[in-house]
């Protein structure tokens, strides 16, 4: 029996025309800046849903009714607190630890206290997923407040995920209006695709090894200034420039020497990316009503510029832009802005992994060797 030639190997470097998975979770269309979650435009998510309400779209391919909201929510809730020991754990991480590798840790030290850490299976992942995104908030809230010599605040299963979050880290139930702010920059950051931390987490299941770790696989790759990162790049930005008058000559300098303007461009989005377009409404009104309008202001002179230098090669603003100013509005510190990023994500990276399961094949792509051939061996004596 001969065995089949394999189609010539397509060298693709970054992946950027290569398809590698079907998914149900969410639409992009980068030309046209479209964004839907199972067939739903973001901007209707964002103004209408919740981020509870999105987790259980993408996870279940339909929105909920009452009760099965309801039993969702409550589920979520019943989980909001950590498993005993965790908190020790917390407490013996250096106190000036970058948050993204503190998450990752104790994402992946979360898997030590779950029983179910290595069950196979889809209702043993939906479980692990749920825990996952649960306690996150109280991981990052709970080392935040150590780092900072604070007693560690329990959660409040009474409150959304955003309300109980900012509870955990300030101390104090939020106002309606930040609690919002929180909830649509969840909904924002979901899902998108096959990006960078998503794709790795998929690698990672691809293996049949388990959810804890593709979840901190992707951690790890959201981290990246180039990913997930860029958010707080863009607050580095903003206060590195200073001042409106100070924006022009800053982006022009740096336009000037080849350097990237974070928050900016996009693999997909050759077209304004669809969540920036309802974060900068959203970063307005936050930053207005939060006396941070100067950093809104100079955050929409640089989108200008931009628009002027570099729009004709599909180079607009990504989500990043406007969720650096709307975190610093309803005072997230800015070495939890990629935190926040991965408190929303593990809802996509999950759903991801779970889909990966479905119709599972290794991913293992090739390399083109370009290295020598035919070399002898050389005893160490004669080299
Ligand atoms: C996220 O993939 C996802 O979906 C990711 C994400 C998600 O939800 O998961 O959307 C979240 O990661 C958003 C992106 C956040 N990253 C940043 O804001 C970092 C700054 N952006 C870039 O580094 C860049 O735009 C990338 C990495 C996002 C995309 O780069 P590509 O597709 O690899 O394109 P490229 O680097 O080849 O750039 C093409 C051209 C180059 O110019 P030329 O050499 O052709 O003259 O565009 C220029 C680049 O110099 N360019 C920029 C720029 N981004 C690209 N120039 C100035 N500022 C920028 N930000």
């Amino acid at each position: 029996m001969s065995i089949a030639t394999p189609p010539a190997p397509i060298f693709d470097k970054g992946l950027a025309n290569t398809i590698v998975a079907e998914t149900q979770m969410s639409f992009i269309d980068g030309g046209k800046g479209v964004l839907e979650y199972v067939g739903i435009d973001i901007d209707s998510l964002a103004r209408k849903s919740t981020f509870e309400e999105c987790v259980y779209l993408l996870w279940n391919r339909k929105l909920p009714t009452t009760p099965e909201l309801n039993s969702f929510t409550e589920s979520l809730r019943a989980h909001y607190a950590l498993p005993p020991g965790m908190t020790d754990l917390i407490r013996s991480i250096p106190r000036d630890a970058t948050p993204m590798h503190a998450l990752r840790t104790l994402i992946s030290a979360l898997s030590l206290f779950d029983p179910e850490a290595d069950a196979e299976g889809e209702e043993p992942n939906a479980r692990k997923a749920l825990r996952m995104l649960a306690q996150t908030p109280a991981l990052i809230a709970g080392f935040d407040r150590y780092r900072k010599g604070k007693s560690i605040v329990e959660p409040d299963p009474t409150l959304s995920m955003a309300s109980n979050f900012l509870w955990m880290l300030n101390g104090a139930v939020p106002t309606a209006a930040v609690a919002r702010a929180l909830d649509v920059c969840l909904i924002l950051h979901a899902d998108h695709g096959l990006n960078a931390s998503t794709f790795a987490a998929r690698v990672t299941m691809s293996t049949l090894s388990d959810l804890y770790s593709a979840i901190v696989t992707a951690i790890g790759t959201l981290k990246g200034p180039l990913h997930g990162g860029a958010n707080e790049e863009v607050m580095v930005m903003l206060k590195e420039i200073g001042s409106l008058d100070r924006v022009e000559d800053y982006v022009m300098e740096r336009l000037a020497r080849k350097d990237r303007i974070m928050g900016f461009g996009h693999r997909v989005y050759k077209a304004f990316d669809p969540r920036a377009t309802y974060l900068k409404t959203f970063a307005r009104q936050v930053s207005a009503d939060t006396g941070n309008l100067a950093l809104y202001e100079m955050s929409r002179r640089i989108e200008d510029i931009m628009a002027r230098e570099v729009a004709a090669k599909g180079i607009y603003p990504n989500v990043d832009f406007y969720s650096a100013t709307t975190y610093h509005s309803i005072g997230i510190d800015l070495d939890l802005f990629t935190c926040m990023f991965a408190m929303s994500r593990i809802a996509g990276w999950a759903g991801h992994c779970l889909e990966q399961l479905e119709g599972n094949r290794l991913i293992r792509p090739g390399a083109a060797y370009i290295g020598p051939h035919a070399q002898p061996y050389i005893d160490i004596a004669n080299r």
